[in-house]
């Protein structure tokens, strides 16, 4: 059993393993015709449940043929043009090259001693997210496993820095159509069952400042504190960017922390086009960016990002074992002391091999182009009469539905749609994704894969159609 243990004996048997296994991933994508096989939960389930993990195989080769059976085979493929659902990126090779030194060598990055150069990449990757955002001599930050945890710990320490210890009095601002992590958060962190308030959107989406002003008066005239306002960076559904600088104004006037959920609009941060869309974000307090999301970085990649590193002590406790305080005196460097993981990965090694081969325009590059796809989508289906579009793209989503001729009742049209949805998953020509507006069925285009081609939006679209002609032909069978 030895042999499985990766070391100064085993390098050979490392690489043939690895090898092998890149070589198979690499015949999948080079071969997938579709994003996704149409498997249903019925059919893999019993060819996972038939495994017996109690009777090991003891040859990777056959490993890998069980994988392809119960895996590769059926798993939803990002890399697709005709991937158009949720936040997932195709990933870029310097990144996948990163993760697998990473896991190799398995730095682990809460201290010094698990990890040497890599906590100070770290570092140097915060500090140039940090530049690019502006955020001023004072800022750090700490990699996280995604913008849930990224979010949770800006509002933690927007909690302990805020006017009162008296949870029940906190508010959080945040616009109706910001990420559901907020509102967990909230829970996480002991606030009251109101703390979060939701503030209304415009017509594009975007955070209405009229109406958040009027909320924090509200709110600071009953007694309440406004703890944080949270503006969102390219929201979930509509890739809306809330308008950064009054809301800067407003929380400088209420003396509430100012968080931007970046973690879908951060690819602007090396944008060559449209940086100023996130004019404002360097008077943050703290930041969320995602690089897994667009910045064409495997899943885990983000990062919380602070305009104080002083803030960060609210995450800080010392065990005698892993970073007791004479490590400060001395200055001895560890990033457990500004993180709420301990044992924690070097994900920021794909950021950095990304940086390094391809530079940060080359991601900027990518992401410009997926934000010009977007618009261009949107004027295909603004002048196809077979959909509604809701909002024009700020990032890269579009939201519409399809109207089938001759139907009037919203909830025939929510039906079709859903139909629409789950047909074309079944079918596996494309995946995308749904949400609702104004009570409504909706469908979703996130488009982040440049390969991704106008003639691909409007096959799908001609796709999404024809399913949802199906269904309303098949309803209007069962009627008579
Ligand atoms: C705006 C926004 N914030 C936060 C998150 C949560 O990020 P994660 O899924 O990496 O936890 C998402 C996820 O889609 C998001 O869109």
């Amino acid at each position: 059993m030895r042999s499985h243990l990766l070391n100064d004996t085993t390098a050979e048997h490392y690489r043939r393993s690895v090898t092998e296994g890149v070589e198979r991933v690499a015949a999948k994508l080079a071969t997938t015709a579709r994003p996704f096989t149409g498997v249903t939960v019925d059919e893999l389930a019993p060819r996972i449940d038939a495994i017996d993990l109690d009777r090991p195989l003891h040859d990777t080769t056959a490993v890998l043929d069980e994988l392809e059976d119960v895996y590769l085979r059926d798993a939803i493929y990002f890399h697709h043009p005709r991937y158009l659902a949720h936040l997932n990126c195709p990933v870029v090779i310097p990144a996948v090259l990163g993760e697998a030194v990473l896991s190799a060598v398995n730095s682990s990055l809460d201290t010094w001693d698990q990890s040497a150069g890599g906590t100070l990449i770290e570092r140097k990757l915060i500090d140039w997210t940090n530049a690019r955002i502006g955020l001023g001599p004072a800022a750090d930050g700490v990699f996280t496993s995604g913008g849930s945890q990224s979010n949770l710990q800006a509002l933690l320490l927007a909690r302990e820095e805020a006017k009162t210890d008296d949870l029940a009095r906190l508010r959080v601002f945040a616009s109706e159509v910001s990420h559901f992590s907020v509102k967990k958060s909230a829970k996480l962190l002991g606030l009251g069952p109101d703390a979060v308030v939701s503030v209304p959107v415009d017509h594009d989406k975007r955070l209405q400042t009229v109406a958040l002003a009027r909320e924090l008066e509200r709110c600071t005239a009953a007694g309440l504190v406004p703890m944080a306002v949270v503006a969102t960076a390219g929201t979930t559904d509509f890739g809306s960017i809330d308008p950064l600088p009054e809301i800067a104004e407003l929380c400088e006037r209420y003396g509430a922390w100012m968080h931007v959920d970046a973690a879908y609009g951060c690819g602007l941060l090396a944008s060559l086009k449209y940086r100023d869309r996130l004019d404002g974000i360097e008077r943050a307090d703290s930041v969320t960016v995602d690089y897994h999301k667009s910045f064409f970085q495997p899943v885990s990649s983000s990062a919380v990002l602070v305009r104080d590193t002083a803030t960060l002590r609210h995450a800080t406790y010392h065990a005698e074992y892993l970073n007791p305080r004479r490590m400060v005196t001395e200055r001895i460097p560890n990033q457990v002391d500004k993180s709420l993981q301990t044992t924690r990965r070097f994900d920021a090694l794909k950021l950095w091999m990304t940086l390094r081969v391809m530079g940060a325009d080359g991601i900027g590059r990518l992401f410009d182009e997926v934000c010009d796809l977007a618009a261009e989508g949107w004027k295909l289906l603004a002048a196809d009469p077979r959909f509604d579009v809701v909002v024009a793209p700020n990032l890269s989503t579009l939201v519409f539905r399809c109207i089938p001729a001759a139907v009037t009742d919203p909830a025939e049209i929510d039906r079709a749609n859903l139909y629409a949805r789950k047909a074309l998953f079944a079918s596996g020509d494309a995946v995308v994704a749904g949400t609702k507006v104004a009570g409504r069925h909706y469908l979703k285009f996130t488009l982040l894969n440049p390969e991704t081609t106008t003639a691909d939006i409007s096959a799908v679209l001609d796709l999404i159609a024809g399913h949802a002609e199906q269904y309303l032909g098949e309803s209007l069978d069962r009627a008579c």
